[in-house]
């Protein structure tokens, strides 16, 4: 699907303008700004993405004096890169910088490739750093959108489309691809991405003095805060479910779950669900618990597990309670008979939790 955003080329070219002006006066003097060397740029880029600027300059400088070359670096041994690397985290990045030194060396005569496509192919180069190696070293007007420049375009244009989704992606590019300026995509790109990182900040944005100010939809709109949107992941997110296993004259009770969530339509335990990690005591006093364990009980043990599902991390605790008097009725839940537990579909954690309760010779 091809997205059309129609910028108004008065806007854009003033936009770039401005944004390049700035940029000339206020960035910072880094070496691989000073180079049109692929190799530097591409060393520059692969160490920033594990790295804040600060900590990145010494690596940078420790990789060029050792290996100022790409030519060196393909001769160096994995383990002294390794060792050089020491400190940045995620070595495969490190492994993948000397198969690519390798490869541009061997199958490249020494020299990297010229274009976007091409150095896409490299190992590490992903459309990022493809799009700051074309632009950087070889003027190629590719967009460059890393996550200041989400910021800064997000804010210009009030862009409510979450950055996070592929749709959201599309349309960025798009927006990055229309803004750039293609005369000199190299300025443009690393000022977009400079102004991102020291006016257009996340939180407290220079908006007072920002030279945009006047094209800024979001400032006029008053939602700069609220710029870029994310959609939230679920992916992340850890629930915390507290099972009551209550025993008692040899049955206890499953309730169904609704159908607005996970496991819809299986048998549970009555559970409580809470933000975080709760003790039995406040959660007795919680609905429905507190229905049920009015009468004498006791406290046997309690088992915890962790769930993994596709989207969320469950921690899951079961309280086995035994009480000799029956409750109230329940109206939930179902009474059964623990020997027939066996019948009813339920999550397989809790099937888990009562299979570990039966080897263990309880319950
Ligand atoms: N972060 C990633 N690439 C960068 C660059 N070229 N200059 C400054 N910060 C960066």
């Amino acid at each position: 699907m091809t997205i059309f955003i129609i910028i108004e080329q008065k806007k854009r070219v003033m936009i770039s303008t401005l944004l390049i002006k700035w940029y000339e006066i206020n960035k910072r003097n880094l070496p691989w700004r000073n180079t049109r060397s692929p190799y530097n740029i591409w060393l520059s880029e692969i160490i920033l993405q594990q790295t804040r600027v600060n900590q990145g300059l010494d690596y940078y400088n420790k990789f060029v004096e050792r290996f100022p070359s790409i030519k060196d670096l393909a001769d160096a041994s994995i383990d002294e890169v390794l060792k050089m690397w020491q400190g940045l985290g995620y070595y495969t990045r490190a492994r993948n910088l000397h198969i690519t030194a390798i490869s541009v060396v061997e199958d490249h005569g020494g020299e990297f490739p010229s274009t976007y496509d091409q150095l896409a192919k490299l190992k590490g180069v992903g459309q990022y750093t493809a799009a700051a190696l074309a632009s950087f070293a070889f003027k190629q007007a590719v967009p460059l959108i890393d996550g200041n420049v989400y910021r800064v375009i997000s804010r210009l244009f009030d862009i409510e489309t979450s950055v996070n989704t592929s749709a959201g992606r599309r349309l960025f590019l798009r927006y990055a691809e229309d803004l750039l300026n293609k005369d000199e995509p190299d300025i443009h790109n690393q000022a977009m991405m400079e102004f991102g990182a020291i006016v257009c900040l996340p939180r407290n944005p220079g908006c007072s003095s920002c030279v945009l100010s006047a094209h800024c939809l979001a400032l006029k709109h008053n939602t700069v805060h609220l710029r870029p949107v994310k959609k939230s992941r679920l992916q992340n997110r850890t629930r915390y479910f507290n099972y009551l296993y209550i025993i008692c004259n040899d049955v206890t009770w499953l309730k169904k779950r609704a159908e607005n969530d996970i496991w819809n339509s299986l048998y549970e335990l009555p559970m409580i669900e809470t933000p975080f990690q709760e003790e039995f005591g406040t959660l007795v006093k919680m609905d429905p618990w507190n229905q049920f364990v009015r009468s004498t009980f006791s406290l046997i043990e309690t088992t915890a597990y962790t769930h993994k599902l596709s989207h969320q991390l469950l921690r899951c605790r079961f309280f086995l309670v035994k009480s000799d008097s029956m409750p109230d009725a329940w109206n939930d839940f179902t009474v059964i008979p623990v020997t027939e537990l066996n019948k009813y579909a339920v999550p397989r954690v809790i099937e888990r939790y009562w299979d570990d309760l039966r080897n263990r010779g309880i319950a």
